[in-house]
Parts: structure tokens; sequence; C-alpha cells
């Protein structure tokens, strides 16, 4: 297959050193790679946990509810390590967040975790987009960690005489209503109502009606649903993004980059990255229970593209934690190989244990693998596409 050259990209006059990427896989040259101590599970209503989180673990989804302490600590020496190897073998610039109390967080009300600034930064060309956090446990969560690397970022790009842009995200007044209408208190009439009513939306996954956990009235969404190729993002709806989350997202891009929405069928659906993986420009990976080829192929930025599905379905191996006694995966499903990091085109960094994923890409795709510890991280909520944020990619 001969495929046209990645000419999406808007070129540049000069080489950007500080702030610059347009996809998820051309050279990397800086990165954030998060922070794990004081981690707390988090604090959202009932009805969002139910939807989101592995129901074996909704029980630990409570108010100041520390995860375990030694997985906080081997979380937190795997993502130094993985900064060291990004640093000493790559030669990468990294950047790492404040330590925070989470319990302190939000007046008291507790956070989340600075271990996953994928769901809360993201790079598109010379903009760097903060979230709109739809759980109100994460808000803060930026200003809190990633304030400094934020004001580094700004003084490299001025001593760089380079033009950067950081949209923050805009501050709530007054009470917050994205869950109006569907907690767990209200009353199941309100609820049906709620369909009704102009926050409210829902939206088709295939044959069926995905109901999600936050409605329409203030816009919200998480990074981590959008991935970037070359001028086009394409992102999910999902329990941490609206519509409204799109519009405001469609607003604050740069010209020329656009939004396109996958329709993705996971009635789960919160981050996009477990489900497409982009190792390359021209190939893909995808989790065939939440998206179809035909879908993919709808995107005009695929239509070239050799996109494969994973051939197995990790729901059906046998249970790691099982098998290894590792540490729980509280917050992600058995497809979490797919959150993997690249390097390059050819280089991806991959979880240690995940061996018959980490085979698969150097036998079928002729990938250099980086088979790196991250298990307690995982632990945390996301694997190394998670932890990390790309900041300057060289150009293809
Ligand atoms: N919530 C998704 C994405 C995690 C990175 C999952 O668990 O598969």
């Amino acid at each position: 297959m001969v495929l046209k050259k990645d000419t999406t990209t808007p070129s540049t006059m000069s080489s950007p050193t500080i702030i610059s990427a347009s996809n998820e896989y051309s050279p990397l040259r800086a990165l954030i790679i998060g922070r794990a101590a004081h981690s707390l599970f988090p604090s959202e209503p009932p009805h969002m946990i139910r939807a989101t989180m592995p129901t074996l673990h909704h029980p630990e989804f409570r108010p100041h509810h520390p995860f375990p302490a030694d997985i906080v600590a081997k979380a937190d020496q795997e993502l130094d390590n993985f900064a060291r190897v990004m640093t000493e073998r790559f030669g990468l610039k990294v950047y790492r967040p404040k330590e925070v109390d989470w319990a302190k967080a939000n007046e008291g009300r507790g956070g989340y975790t600075g271990a996953m600034p994928r769901d809360g930064l993201m790079v598109v060309g010379r903009t760097v987009v903060e979230a709109c956090f739809g759980w109100g446990c994460r808000r803060g969560e930026i200003e809190l960690a990633y304030h400094d690397v934020l004001e580094d970022i700004m003084e490299g790009a001025q001593k760089a005489g380079e033009s950067v842009r950081v949209c923050r995200a805009p501050k709530i007044v007054g009470a917050d209503t994205l869950y109006d209408g569907l907690l767990d208190d209200d009353k199941p009439e309100d609820r049906k109502d709620g369909a009704k009513q102009n926050g409210t939306f829902n939206s088709q996954n295939g044959n069926q009606t995905t109901h999600w956990a936050i409605n329409n009235t203030r816009p919200a969404f998480d990074c981590a649903d959008f991935m970037r190729f070359g001028t086009v993002l394409i992102g999910q709806l999902s329990h941490v993004t609206n519509p409204k989350g799109v519009d405001y997202l469609r607003a604050v891009l740069p010209a020329p980059y656009t939004v396109e929405l996958l329709n993705t069928t996971d009635d789960h659906a919160m981050h996009i990255d477990a489900t497409i993986l982009p190792l390359r420009h021209g190939t893909l990976i995808y989790c065939p229970s939440r998206v179809t080829e035909e879908e993919l192929r709808r995107h005009e930025v695929f239509g070239d593209w050799d996109l494969r599905p994973l051939p197995w379905n990790p729901e059906e191996e046998e249970e790691e934690e099982e098998k290894d006694e590792g540490p729980p995966r509280y917050m992600c499903s058995k497809w979490l190989a797919l959150n993997a990091m690249s390097v390059d085109e050819k280089t991806i960094v991959v979880e240690e244990r995940q061996e018959r994923f980490a085979r698969w890409l150097e036998e079928e795709f002729g990938m250099e693998v980086v088979r790196l510890p991250f298990r307690h991280v995982n632990s945390l909520g996301g694997s190394f596409h998670c932890a990390t944020v790309d900041l300057v990619r060289k150009e293809l």
C-alpha cells in the first residue's frame, strides 16, 4: 500500500523546542511524566463509579480513601525509572509535577492523583489545552500539580523566542450542574424526565443508546478522550466528555485543527487511549469490541491506513491478577495494553508483563519495544500514555 505522506501537520518557520506536537508518534523530544504520591481513589457519585469503574472495585471509591501505600510507593519508583530511561537512554527533556497532598485538595474534599497528566493536558500544535474536568475531585488538579511545569514552559518559550499559548480551563462559578438529574438520590421520575431536560444527552452506540453519567449543561472533557492525527483530532463522547466539551475544544484550538468524533461502542467509555493506538503514520491498532474498521474508515484521515484489530480478546485471557498476584487494576479494563507510548514511529514503551502484546508489535510491525515495569501505575488508573503528556514531537 502506498501511503500519502503526512502533509497535514502545519509546517513551521523554525524548529520549536518547547511546545510542538500534532500527532502521537513522531520523534519525541520533551514530555511530562506524572507523580503518584498521595493518590486517592477518586470520590465521585455512585452512578459515575458504576458507569466507569470495574465492578469488583466499586467499594474502594469513597471519600478520602488513599490507594494502598505500597502500591503508591512502587508506582512512584516506576514513574521515576520511566523518567530516567526517557532522559538517559533517549535524551528526552522530562518535566515532573509537584508533589501534592491530594487529601487537602478541593478545600479538603480530596483530589485524585498527579500520575495521570494525559487526562488534564494536551498539546495541539503550539497550544497547550487544559481539560474542563467533569469529575469534581479533579478540579484544581492541573493548577496544584502542574502550575510550575506550565510556568517553566512559558519561560522557556519566551527565552527561545517561541510563541506558545496555554489555554487554562474556565473556573466554574456557583454550583456545578453537570450531574443534575443523574444522581442516585434523585427520584426515579426525575431521572426519566431528565431525558427531556436541556442539558441531557445520549448517544447512539451502534444499535444502542448510551446514557452518560454527565449531562450537557456545561462544557466537560478529559484530554484523554482525544488523539491527534495531524490537523485532525479524533475524539469520543464519554462519561466525562459531553458535546459542549467538544464544542469548547473546537473553539479554543488554533486553526487549522479540527475535531471529529468516533462512534465507539463502549458503554463504559472514558478515555480513548485503550481503544485506538496509532503506531506510526499509516498504522493503527484498535480494540474491535469498541470500534469497527468501518467506523474508523469513515474518517478521511484513516482512508489509506493499515487498521489492525488486536487479534485476541484480553478480556478472555486469564486474570493477570490471579496469575501473578500483581496489584489490582482498580480503574481500567484489560485493554490497557493499548495504552502504550510511542517514542518515535519505530519505538514504543509497553508494560513489561504485556509480553504477548510486545512480541506481536515486534513480529508483526517491526517495532522496537521498550519493556518497563508499570503495574503499580496501572493500578492507579492508566499506563504509559495516560502517565505522560508529549510536549515536543519533531515534525515528520
Ligand atoms: N477507561 C479505558 C481507558 C483507560 C486508559 C479502559 O479502562 O479501557
